[in-house]
């Protein structure tokens, strides 16, 4: 991959201790982790690393500990998952520096893989400080960074330990950087963008950013309404940042300038309750009624969503059609996935999708397998779209 250090140009690492950092902050439920996507994505790493003779110790982080140690954020748990789903075993240390980590470190054979306890257990993490970015250093002779879902923040674990050791991108995350490369990076036009979600609030910046480089960008989901106010229409009770409307007209005025269609619903899903299986009318947009709230975009919307799915070369999607969470409000969302995965599937179509919701909303569509990649990425993936450099990232530039 050019411009980034990968496994390609690591040298011989039999023996050496490689500090790889991984972001295991998987969903969990009584103890268990409910989800293992995160986990499977960073397993041709570790094998890569392990059979190639290194002793390979897993930096990472789960949730967002506020003072010290927290049994509730141990990565215990995680550890035992990781060795299933990598189908080796997995050490743990109780501590990611100090004694502990080391002696766990001492002990390592080569092919051996180790997990140390929750970075940000030490305040030094977030704050990318020297002496604890020199403390995690100890225990490595090199620095492999496998969490572009982490690289957002300028930790230690993310950004720092890349300025001590030599520093490489990981597989996973060389994957992501390519995928994303190809979908709006150097993208094969014309380009697509598909943007949903309740709130404009929190996608300002990504709106403003894909207005310049995309041809045509899908508005759906809870923001479009802030647009449909913005344009004078008449929504009813549905959800809306009226505050936001001057947002909505400037993000609109912008794309005019630079010649980026602007596509908002032409119908909509009208429920007079935010309930699975609320009685619901579809209604042209001009005809929301005054008591009711626009909970999908209608088919109408579809068909012309899918029209240009199929003029575009390149999909990049971010953020839910509508409630896709409740049925029947997740038909929008459901049709026009289907439809990207086809014609990404016939090859006509390069779809990268990414953000929480959206991987939820393709595996509800069972299409995730079929899109071109599917970021499992979520602030790092927004503010990648945003056009931001993340530092994770930046610090692996070769
Ligand atoms: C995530 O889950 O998005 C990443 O692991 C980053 O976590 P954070 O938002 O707590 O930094
Ligand atoms: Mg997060």
């Amino acid at each position: 991959m050019a411009g980034f250090k990968t496994l390609d140009t690591i040298g011989d690492i039999k023996g050496k201790r490689v500090l790889v950092r991984v972001d295991l902050n998987v969903p969990m439920a009584d103890g268990k982790v409910t989800d293992d996507t995160r986990i499977e994505r960073i397993v041709p790493t570790i094998i890569e690393l392990a059979d190639k003779g290194a002793k390979v110790i897993l930096l990472a982080h789960f949730g967002r500990p506020k003072d010290g140690p927290d049994p509730v954020l141990s990565l215990k748990p995680i550890a035992e998952a990781a060795a299933k789903v990598i189908g080796r075993k997995v050490a743990f240390a109780t501590d990611c520096i100090g004694e502990n980590a080391a002696m766990a470190v001492a002990a390592l054979k080569d092919g051996d893989i180790l997990l140390l306890e929750n970075t940000r257990f030490h305040k030094g993490e977030e704050k990318n400080d020297k002496a604890f970015t020199e403390a995690l250093a100890k225990n490595g002779d090199i620095f492999v960074n496998d969490a572009f879902s982490a690289a957002h923040r300028a930790h230690a674990s993310t950004e720092g330990l890349a300025h001590n050791l030599p520093a490489f991108a990981g597989r996973t995350m060389q994957a992501e950087l390519e995928a994303l490369e190809k979908g709006l990076g150097n993208p094969v036009k014309p380009v697509v963008a598909i943007v949903g979600g309740a709130k404009v609030s929190t996608k300002i910046d990504l709106l403003m950013n894909l207005v310049k480089k995309v041809d045509a960008l899908v508005i759906g989901g809870g923001m479009a309404n802030t647009f449909l106010v913005a344009r004078g229409s008449k929504i009813g009770k549905s959800l809306a940042e009226r505050d936001l409307a001057d947002t909505a007209k400037q993000i609109m005025i912008e794309a005019a300038t630079a010649g980026c269609a602007i596509i908002l619903p032409v119908d909509g899903v009208v429920a007079w309750e935010f309930k699975a299986g609320a009685k619901n009318e579809t209604v042209g947009i001009d005809a929301v009624p005054e008591d009711g709230m626009i909970l999908d975009v209608g088919p109408k919307t579809v068909e012309a969503i899918n029209q240009w799915i199929d003029r575009a070369a390149t999909l990049v999607w971010n953020g839910p059609l509508g409630a896709f969470e409740i049925e029947p409000f997740d038909r929008a969302t459901m049709a026009a996935a289907k439809h990207a995965a086809t014609r990404t599937k016939a090859g006509k179509l390069v779809s990268v999708a990414g953000g929480g919701d959206t991987v939820a909303a393709l595996n509800q569509a069972q299409v995730a397998e079929d899109f071109t990649y599917v970021s499992t990425a979520g602030g790092a993936f927004l503010e990648w779209m945003e056009g931001k450099p993340l530092p994770g990232v930046e610090v692996l530039k070769a």
